[in-house]
């Protein structure tokens, strides 16, 4: 088979490792010849890949970013009849089947292109890990353990100086990041989406550690707002696919903290920090082996479906299952957290 390879969305530690595995597996087993679509689907829209022999995937397993490129182009747009560009296109260039890699947004067009008729199949990805459909996304390890080494330098820093250290990190709207890597360091108190604090509720917090001589650590998700903020406390521009382009809820509370409690309080933003270099060992393992999935899945006609992980096990679900829920903190995750702040 001749098969289309794309990443969409953003970028994501272990995208290239997916890529790896399946050239590889489809080399080896199926004799399969591949093309790489650059930046998403702009590539596909565009007609814009290059060829992606196996020896073009050498060494790449343990590579940041995504030697494809990414974007978060939309073939659907303004009305855009984005099915046949892409029909067009793979007929041109003898495509049988596209892999796309990518999160939410790129799962959502695929499913729309499969509909159409379009031969495709999906490999979940995103650090936010918020797709249902899969326990965990690649990625998302990465950004736990990079966001976890940042907050233990900046609880160095706060003890050193006796300051209340706001840390906001990526989740988009739900709070994984945040609560898992505020609870490997240790934060005094994790703001996420799921379970908005209040103002007043932080500060408790934040002022119980600073009774006891810490140096309060608060990590906030970027998609939290604060259950009694004013209207407007945080506003946003939208992405393409109309979500808000979040950023900066750390350095809207640390003022709102030192205000309140006379505590001098500083922001840091890890933002792109999270998803740039080398993916953890946990995630080369998990992107290989979705990668060497997907391959499998084309071979047997998986097309409208993705592979993903269930407990230890690689399986394949409808492209539907990504798009029709988010995977959000539930309530026992929030109680083990919670019940160590302060
Ligand atoms: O979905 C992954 C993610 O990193 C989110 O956590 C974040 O809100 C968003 O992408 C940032 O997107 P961009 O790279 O387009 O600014």
């Amino acid at each position: 088979m001749k098969i289309g390879i794309l990443t969409s969305g953003g970028d994501c530690p272990g995208l290239n490792a997916v890529i790896r595995g399946v050239v590889i597996k489809g080399d080896k087993l199926f004799e399969d010849e591949f093309i790489g679509y650059k930046d998403g689907w702009r590539g596909v829209i565009e007609n814009d890949w290059m060829t992606l022999p196996r020896r073009r995937v050498r060494g790449i397993g343990r590579i940041g970013g995504t030697i494809l490129g990414t974007s978060r182009s939309n073939p659907f747009k303004d009305g855009e009849d984005g099915a046949e560009i892409v029909r067009r296109h793979m007929d041109e260039n003898d495509i049988d089947a596209i892999i796309a890699i990518g999160g939410d947004g790129t799962l959502y067009t695929a499913n729309r292109l499969f509909e159409a008729g379009i031969p495709v199949v999906g490999v979940p990805k995103t650090v936010d890990n918020d797709l249902d459909a899969t326990d965990y996304t690649f990625g998302f390890n990465t950004a736990v353990e990079v966001a976890t080494e940042a907050l233990d330098r900046l609880r160095m820093t706060g003890d050193s100086h006796h300051r209340c250290m706001v840390a906001e990190v990526m989740g988009r709207s739900v709070g994984w990041i945040a609560l898992h890597s505020g609870m490997a360091a240790g934060a005094h108190v994790i703001c996420i989406p799921e379970f908005p604090l209040s103002i007043d509720e932080i500060c408790t917090y934040v002022k119980r550690a600073w009774d006891r001589g810490r140096a309060p650590l608060v990590v906030v998700a970027e998609g939290f707002i604060p259950r009694d903020a004013p209207e407007n406390f945080m506003t946003y521009e939208l992405d393409e696919f109309g979500r808000p382009r979040f950023g900066g809820i750390a350095e809207t509370l640390a003022p709102v903290i030192e205000k309140q409690l006379g505590i001098e309080s500083r922001a840091t933003v890890l933002g792109h920090i999270q998803r740039g270099g080398e993916p953890t060992g946990y995630d080369r393992v998990l992107s290989t082996r979705l990668g060497t999935a997907a391959i499998d899945l084309v071979h047997n006609n998986g097309f409208g479906r993705m592979v993903s992980l269930r407990g230890t096990d690689i399986v394949d679900v409808p492209l539907t299952d990504a798009i029709d829920s988010v995977k959000s903190v539930p309530q026992d995750r929030w109680d083990e957290a919670s019940v160590l702040f302060g």
